[in-house]
């Protein structure tokens, strides 16, 4: 038994490790389930009843030994986990792949709609995306009992909806509708000639579909000066059409009706997939509306202090997600908002 026993404290003093993987190869050996040292306790009831104690302090002994050695590899394996480790790395293996993020389509688009414009004279204004009633509704000509002021479509911050009053006074906040809002923040704070375009984030109380969302965006834009008129802004719009789809795109105006533009139109384009053919994307019709327009109506620049008999304006504005439908063929506006990967990753922009 004592050579049995000397055989394994040799085995445990002769044994080196530099790998954790080697340490737990000794574990397993010497101090596991299965090990030489629970065999020999599993031993102990069969050993004659007077030498039982020398034997149990031998195994005792040699369990010690082992848990010391055991001890001294942790010591040496966190001391020095580098150089244990790089001596099993290959640095010769490819590296892992880092993939790198990319700009979100509703992104790209903004970009470039904001690139397309600033080649005629727009630049980037901003505003807050929660907004006073007079920014959102009332300087913008929105009659007290329009649907859009209605808590159906609006989502209001405190209080109901209603009332025509300047902001000083307003008790009620909302998430701002759309980015017409920043129209009025600019002509209040600025003089003409005023060429905006406002990227944002609107809000709606939708119920969430592959059409509608309760939030999107929109790019407004604006023109004011002496002189502007209907052709212009029917140019400017044709000018993007072009420059955003493709050269051959061209577009129709249909009468429509906003508040805070007179005359109002909304813009349709020739079908970018089908090319006019008919399709069920254009509902088989050849055009695809993409914006609202219009002149601003002269009621609003006078709410923002701007002479209507000497400055005229006009106005537009789209939503992103539309564009970006359109122009990449997604069918589903949730996609925009999902942040699935799979999806993210088919855009590319420079
Ligand atoms: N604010 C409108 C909307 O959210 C879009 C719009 C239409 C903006 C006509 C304009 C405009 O500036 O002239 O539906």
């Amino acid at each position: 038994m004592d050579d049995r026993i000397k055989k394994i404290i040799s085995e445990i003093d002769g044994f080196n490790a530099v790998t954790k993987e080697q340490v737990e190869i000794f574990r397993m050996k010497f101090l596991g389930k299965k090990s030489a040292l629970a065999d020999l306790f599993a031993e102990m009831k069969n050993i004659q009843p007077e030498l039982r104690k020398d034997f149990g302090r031998m195994v005792n002994e040699l369990k010690i030994k082992a848990e010391e050695k055991l001890n001294s590899f942790a010591g040496i394996l966190e001391a020095g986990s580098d150089s244990g480790e790089s001596e099993t790395t290959d640095l010769s293996l490819p590296a892992e792949p880092h993939e790198p993020g990319a700009r979100h389509p509703i992104s790209i688009v903004r970009r470039r709609i904001i690139e397309i414009f600033s080649q005629v004279g727009f630049t980037v204004a901003d505003g807050p995306e929660i907004e006073d009633d007079w920014h959102n509704f009332s300087a913008l000509n929105f009659p007290e009992n329009h649907p859009a002021r209605d808590m159906q479509d609006t989502f209001f911050v405190g209080g109901k909806g209603g009332g025509i009053s300047p902001a000083s006074n307003s008790q009620d906040m909302a998430l701002r509708t759309h980015t017409s809002s920043v129209q009025v923040r600019i002509m209040e704070t600025s003089k003409p000639p005023i060429r905006i375009l406002a990227p944002g984030r609107v809000y709606r109380n939708e119920a969430i579909s592959a059409r509608a969302h309760c939030f999107f965006h929109q790019v407004e834009g604006l023109y004011i000066d002496e002189g502007v008129s209907f052709a212009d802004l029917k140019q400017t719009l044709l000018y993007f059409a072009k420059e955003m789809f493709s050269a051959d795109t061209k577009i129709r105006l249909r009468p429509s009706y906003f508040p805070f533009t007179e005359p109002s139109a909304e813009m349709d384009i020739s079908c970018n997939i089908c090319r006019g053919k008919g399709c069920n994307v254009c509902k088989y019709t050849g055009w695809v509306e993409i914006l609202g327009c219009g002149m601003v109506d002269p009621n609003v620049l006078e709410n923002c202090k701007i002479d209507s008999k000497k400055y005229s304006g006009y106005a537009f504005g789209m939503g992103i997600e539309r564009i970006t439908m359109l122009k990449y063929q997604v069918k589903d506006l949730r996609l925009f908002s999902e942040n699935d990967i799979r999806f993210l990753k088919q855009f590319v922009s420079s």
